[in-house]
């Protein structure tokens, strides 16, 4: 069976987390796709939403992570497009109901607002979480 792809796309701010989170992906069976950015260097987190949106928008991807320093930067800019649910999460909590509720397909984080083994542990959730559907699909339709 061949790997699932999963996009990746960080600012400076999200640029160590990234690193983390794919090597976490590469251990659990997933194939790994990194849209950048690819060093520490400033960069602005726009342009990194923006390349999400547009893999998905391709069918590149179905799901995939941003991250920035809070996470709120990057979520902003890339829930601009119809296509793309964005939830930032904060804890296994949240990443469950971006699923459940929202039927996420991008799981957003922030480096400096979240400590890594939450942070693995939104990502595993995330991959692993079923969309409720019933009521909450009227709503999600709504949005798009
Ligand atoms: C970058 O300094 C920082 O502003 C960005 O990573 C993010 O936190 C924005 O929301």
């Amino acid at each position: 069976m061949s790997k699932e792809t999963i996009a990746l796309a960080s600012d400076h701010g999200g640029f160590t987390l990234k690193k983390i989170l794919k090597e976490e992906l590469e251990k659990a069976g997933y194939d790994p796709l990194d849209l950048g950015c690819h060093s520490l260097e400033s960069v602005d987190y726009p342009d990194y939403a923006e390349a999400m949106a547009q893999c998905l928008a391709e069918g590149r991807v179905s799901r995939g992570v941003l991250i920035c320093g809070s996470g709120i930067g990057i979520s902003i800019a890339a829930n601009r497009h119809r296509h793309v649910r964005a939830a930032l999460v904060h804890d296994g909590l949240t990443a469950r109901l971006s699923r459940e509720h929202n039927n996420a397909n991008v799981l957003v984080l922030g480096e400096r607002t979240t400590g890594v083994d939450v942070a693995r542990d939104c990502l595993h959730i995330f991959l692993n979480t079923d969309f409720e559907g019933g009521r909450h699909e009227r709503r999600v339709a709504k949005m798009s």
